[in-house]
């Protein structure tokens, strides 16, 4: 399967360079066969305490000055960012904790907030992802979209899209929803279904942009229950009750990504759409 090459920071999120440190060589050494990887040691940093001043709530700046932001240089240079971290007294180590305490600058619960230069302005001729988790009370959703927008106005009609591309990465997610209907049944494995998907997306020109090539999960209340459309994984579709389907593609070497995100479940009948 071919992947996007990214760019992938993992942060050992211990104080100790050889301990945890072994799942990072571990995560590094698989990563970098596709990706560029780069790799920081918390320990490495200045991190003071936050001191609650909340200065950063109306400046979006820190009033300290340490190391903070040259981790965060780190992050803005990654696509993808993994944090490894040791449990101590059943929780993460007091430096990695100090450190989230200072990203408070860069937190949208307030305005002013700082923002990493990813962060624009919806153009007039755009294309834009939404992955949402919506919850309830004990229930919860999944729904993702891309929505287009040209001339300033989001196109919701597939067919009246003027950028081609852009259009055929839409009519392609399309027929990759319209296929999982017809593919799976209850029989089919979570396995069986990462293999088709992924095939099927490369038949059709496309690459699955999914960091492990996968494509969806099932829906539970916590997501370290949750089992993944992805290899090795013989449980049945029909085994659980509600999955995602969720595939990720863009074209080979493209900048655009899309992805549309529904909640599928059985009946009598078969598959069905939430
Ligand atoms: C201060 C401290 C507290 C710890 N607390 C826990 C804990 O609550 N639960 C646990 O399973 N292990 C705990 N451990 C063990 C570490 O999680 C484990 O040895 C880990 O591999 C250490 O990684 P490191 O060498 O990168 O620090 C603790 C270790 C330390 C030093």
């Amino acid at each position: 399967m071919k992947t996007v090459k990214m760019k992938v920071l993992v942060m050992n999120c211990s104080p100790v360079r050889n301990g945890a440190a072994e799942i990072v060589n571990i995560v590094t050494a698989c990563l970098e066969k596709k990706h560029d990887v780069k790799n920081i040691c918390i320990d490495d940093y200045d991190i003071k305490f936050c001191k609650g001043c909340r200065k950063c709530h109306t400046t979006a700046k820190c009033v300290q000055k340490d190391d903070v932001n040259r981790i965060i240089e780190q992050y803005e240079w990654a696509d993808v960012i993994i944090s490894v971290s040791p449990l101590y007294w059943a929780d993460i180590p007091g430096q990695f904790k100090a450190f989230i305490d200072r990203c408070t600058p860069w937190c949208n619960t307030h305005e002013p907030h700082a923002k990493i230069s990813s962060g624009r302005v919806i153009g007039n001729n755009d294309i834009i992802t939404i992955d949402l988790s919506p919850q309830a009370g004990n229930i919860w959703g999944d729904y993702a979209r891309t929505i287009i927008m040209e001339n300033g106005k989001v196109v919701e009609d597939i067919g009246l899209i003027e950028n081609l591309e852009w259009k055929r990465g839409l009519q392609m997610e399309e027929k990759l929803h319209t296929e999982l209907l017809r593919f799976a049944t209850k029989e089919t494995t979570f396995e069986k279904l990462y293999y088709h998907m992924n095939e099927f997306i490369v038949e059709n020109g496309f690459v699955n942009l999914d960091f492990m090539g996968n494509l969806g999960h099932s829906i539970v209340k916590t997501k370290g229950d949750r089992i993944y459309i992805e290899k090795e994984n013989k449980t049945k579709l029909g085994d659980v009750k509600y999955f995602t389907f969720e595939p990720h593609i863009a074209f080979p070497d493209s900048k655009y990504g899309y992805k549309k995100e529904n909640i599928y479940y059985f009946d009598e009948a078969g598959l069905i759409e939430l």
